[in-house]
């Protein structure tokens, strides 16, 4: 089925945002190089539930050149850039526009599918999820699968521990070239440039909220700390609470970091994290975003039953988005403010992360797919980390392309070291 788009008229404004990407994104051109020459991927078809922005377009040509058939959609409705897509069409199957309505997203899952892939590529595993539920049919077909992020490894895992798992999936979200940087400075810089975006106000002497101290709310508290907010921590995990309070943060409940916070920011991959009594016991003015990958941790139905009204506020008049805010006044008068609809503060109010850091993440995609094309075949329905032979050489061509030489031990240390590893 042929592509689906918004407009296909922004062509040329979403090129001149994948041709700035690309400029920006030397490792993967490193592996593009290769791939064109090698052609790894040559007759497959590759399914794609990425956020659809400049930086995963560059991935799409990368995997063309190496030989792929790509079709593509978003994992997220409200994440797509339709200029990108309406670019993207000259490369690969595109089946996305912002604004998609829960069934619209579900539909262009299906067409994404309905291509027959052999290899699925996913962002939060509602491709696989869906593959598992409803397109069973294609099941036989699929040598194996990426995974890009926490919440969809998690999922996966699941469905591993259940025996559900029908193909291998590489869980590149944890690989050191994904998490230490992606989900620390990815995740940190480009939530406060969405909260940035959508207000126009400052973090400098504020008090924000950082909820979940994983590797992106690491991120997301050091960069605010860094824009001179004050920031407080929450956890329910006592070793992330130590380690925030030894990074300097204040640690507490949300029921009381809650009554000083100007902004709330969610990263813990769990629904209600914000609830009622939160909402209740929040400043006048409070701001609320999410950097989790589902809509679920400021919890929307809550919010909408304490509302005596809501508006749309803060015209932005963004060609992919008018309105980043939504403004609920309760009973009492007071206004809490929801950035990004609950969604992901960084992709639906800004633009995903850095180039430089979504070239890290996408060199490790390709690289794990071109190892799922060689080796799919011969691994188990498992969800495995992607080989180390692979993070390294993301690290090396990373080094590379910066023009930085790092030394490397002799053979006498490394005796050295075998010593020890057999206990003289
Ligand atoms: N751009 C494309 N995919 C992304 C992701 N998972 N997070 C942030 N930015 C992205």
């Amino acid at each position: 089925m042929e592509s689906i788009v918004r407009d296909l008229s922004l062509r040329d404004k979403g090129e001149l945002k994948i041709e700035w990407a690309e400029n920006f994104m030397h490792v993967l051109a490193e592996i593009r190089r290769r791939f064109e020459k090698e052609k790894p991927l040559r007759g497959l078809t590759i399914g794609m539930a990425l956020h659809l922005e400049a930086k995963t377009a560059v991935l799409v040509k990368t995997l063309v050149k190496g030989g792929a058939k790509v079709a593509i959609t978003s994992c997220n409705p409200e994440s797509t850039q339709d200029d990108v897509a309406a670019a993207l069409t000259r490369w690969a199957k595109v089946y996305a526009w912002r604004g998609e309505s829960v069934e619209e997203y579900y539909e262009n899952l299906n067409r994404v599918l309905d291509n027959e892939p052999q290899i699925v590529v996913d962002d939060g595993a509602d491709l696989i999820v869906l593959l598992h539920k409803e397109r069973k049919e294609l099941l036989e077909n699929i040598i194996g699968g990426t995974e890009e992020t926490t919440t969809g490894v998690i999922r996966l895992k699941n469905m591993e521990r259940e025996k559900k798992l029908a193909f291998p999936v590489i869980a590149v979200n944890n690989a050191y070239m994904k998490y230490l940087f992606d989900n620390r400075y990815g995740t940190g810089e480009s939530t406060i440039f969405g909260i940035l975006n959508a207000t126009n106000l400052t973090f400098a002497g504020k008090t924000v909220v950082v909820c979940g101290y994983g590797w992106c709310g690491r991120g997301i508290a050091l960069r605010a700390r860094g824009m001179g907010a004050r920031v407080i921590v929450t956890e329910v995990n006592p070793i992330r609470a130590v380690e925030a309070i030894m990074d300097g943060f204040e640690v507490m409940k949300l029921m009381d970091a809650v009554r000083r916070a100007d902004i709330v920011i969610t990263a813990t991959g769990v629904k209600k994290v914000v609830r009622k009594e939160h909402f209740l016991a929040a400043k006048d003015k409070c701001i609320f975003a999410n950097a989790g990958h589902f809509d679920v941790e400021v919890w929307k139905p809550d919010l909408e039953e304490l509302a005596v009204s809501k508006k749309k506020t803060r015209y932005f008049g963004l060609p992919w988005n008018d309105y980043l805010v939504e403004e609920y006044t309760l009973k009492n008068g007071k206004k809490l403010y929801l950035l990004a609809k609950g969604r992901l503060v960084n992709l639906v109010a800004g633009q995903g992360h850095a180039t430089e850091i979504m070239d890290l993440s996408f060199s490790l995609q390709a690289l794990s797919i071109e190892y799922l094309a060689k080796e799919g075949k011969n691994l188990d329905r498992k969800v495995y980390i992607v080989p180390k032979e692979i993070d390294e050489e993301v690290a090396r061509l990373k080094l590379k392309t910066l023009g930085v030489e790092i030394d490397e031990l002799t053979e006498e240390q490394k005796e050295y070291l075998r010593s020890f590893e057999i206990g003289t």
